[in-house]
Formats: C-alpha cells, structure tokens, sequence
C-alpha cells in the first residue's frame, strides 16, 4: 500500500490554489497516472483548477521554465515510488522535497539511499 504521495500532492496543490497562491500546475512521473487521474475527475465534474501539464519533453528544467514564463506559479510533481533518475532530476530542482513514509522496518534501510 502507498505512503500517500499522491494524496498530499494533490491535496497541497488544490490548497495552494484555494489559498491564492495560484496558478498552481499539479504534474504526475508515475505511469500509474494517479494525480493525472485526479485531476480528469475533477476536470468531468467542471473543476479545472489546479491545472495539470504531461510529463516534460526534453527535460524538467525547460518545462519548469516554460510553466513559469506561462505564469504558473507553482509546480506539484507526483513521482512514482523510485529511486530513479527521473527523481533523482526532480530532487536537484525541487524546491521542497515531502517524502511521505509508511513507518515499517524496511523503510530504513531504503532512507539512506535517498539522502545520498
Ligand atoms: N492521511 C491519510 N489518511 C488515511 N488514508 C490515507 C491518507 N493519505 C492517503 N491515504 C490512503 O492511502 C492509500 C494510498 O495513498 P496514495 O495513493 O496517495 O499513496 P501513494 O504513495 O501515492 O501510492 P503509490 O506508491 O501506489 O503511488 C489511498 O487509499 C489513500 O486514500
Ligand atoms: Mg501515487
């Protein structure tokens, strides 16, 4: 069972746009796609707020730039439960970083590998 990545993501977003610190842009590394889903519930139930932007094509940088320039305020990435090099990308761009943990034994041993 998953830690609740994805419910704090798109909870946050969805706050930091109700609280005017919009536009927030909420995006999903996971192929599971959860927040992508999330976010198309809501888009059928007429809510199209925060936004939502695929995947970057080339990198995460220019995407970040182009959300920017395009007057995005924030950026909510929902990343999959890796420790790849699409993560590895966004932690050296992130501003703040929430690692939501299940408190179990092997977690521990994993930790050590993220904070390198
Ligand atoms: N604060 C919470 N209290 C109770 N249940 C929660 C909470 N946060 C998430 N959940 C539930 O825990 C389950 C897993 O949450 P979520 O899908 O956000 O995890 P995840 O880490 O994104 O999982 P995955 O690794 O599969 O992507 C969901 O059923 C969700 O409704
Ligand atoms: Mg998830």
């Amino acid at each position: 069972m998953g830690s609740g990545k994805s419910t704090v993501t798109v909870h946050l977003a969805a706050a930091a746009e109700q609280a005017g610190d919009g536009p927030v842009v909420i995006s999903d590394t996971d192929p599971q796609g959860t927040a992508a889903d999330w976010f198309n519930q809501r888009k059928k139930a007429g809510i199209n707020t925060p936004l939502y932007s695929p995947s970057p094509c080339p990198t995460w940088a220019k995407k970040i730039q182009a959300l920017s320039d395009a007057g995005a305020a924030c950026l909510f990435i929902d990343t999959a439960p890796s420790i790849g090099a699409v993560n590895a990308d966004l932690f050296a761009l992130a501003d703040l970083i929430l690692i939501p943990l299940n408190p179990t034994l092997r977690i521990s041993g994993r930790w050590s590998k993220v904070c390198r």
